[in-house]
């Protein structure tokens, strides 16, 4: 279960109108590179990840994305709620403002909507520990490509810091990836220390349900 905190991760107050930035955020909000698909990936890999110690993790940093789904969204909205229907419309969001008015809605930044498929979920600890990896780089360099696009500090400020999120939580999936990665080589080594195939250790996949099968490295 949750329990909700009334207040941001990071403060956001944005004071100056901004169309054109609200336009390239949404992407960090519903893109493929963006929060909602983080919370919503890493939420859903827990339930099979081997060990408390992953579950854990897991679970913790999807709940943290959440929390960054909420900032974005703060931003996005404070960028466009005094806008009038000219300014959409100039800035090219008078379609956006068909279907949603200035309601949210999780896009890239090229109006494609939030799709499941961006969860990229296979089951297999190690191949999607690689997928959180890759993708707090990309959330990260996404970051780094909307700060270049903004000279407001009020914006600025809280991609800084998301930016850093993406850093620590690419630290956090490596150490796992590479604790698992080695529970996998002494398994092997356990079962044939000269064999070139890496047999998984059947301990560590039970939990999730799989079995135990010869996997070439
Ligand atoms: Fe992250």
């Amino acid at each position: 279960m949750f329990s909700y905190q009334k207040r941001l991760q990071y403060p956001v107050n944005i004071k100056k109108k901004d169309l054109r930035m609200a336009k390239y955020l949404v992407t960090q909000y519903g893109g493929p590179n963006g929060e909602l698909g983080a919370a919503l990936r890493y939420l859903n890999q827990k339930m099979t990840m081997p060990d408390d110690k992953g579950k854990a993790l897991l679970n913790d940093i999807g709940t943290e994305e959440l929390g960054h789904v909420e900032m974005l969204e703060t931003m996005i909205y404070q960028l466009m709620k005094d806008a009038t229907l000219q300014e959409l419309k100039e800035a090219g969001l008078d379609t956006h403002y068909a279907e949603h008015a200035k309601a949210l809605f999780p896009t890239d930044a090229n109006g494609v909507p939030f799709t499941v498929a961006y969860f990229a979920t296979t089951g297999d600890p190690l191949a999607d520990l690689s997928e959180d990896m890759a993708a707090e780089q990309k959330a990260r360099a996404v970051y780094e490509n909307l700060i270049d696009l903004t000279d407001d500090p009020d914006v600025i400020g809280p991609l800084l810091w998301l930016r850093q999120r993406e850093i620590v939580h690419y630290a956090r999936f490596k150490e796992l990836f590479e604790m698992y990665e080695k529970q996998l080589k002494k398994g092997a080594n356990e079962i044939n220390p000269d064999s070139p195939m890496l047999y998984m250790d059947e301990s560590f996949f039970q939990p999730a349900g799989f079995n135990s099968y010869p996997t070439l490295m």
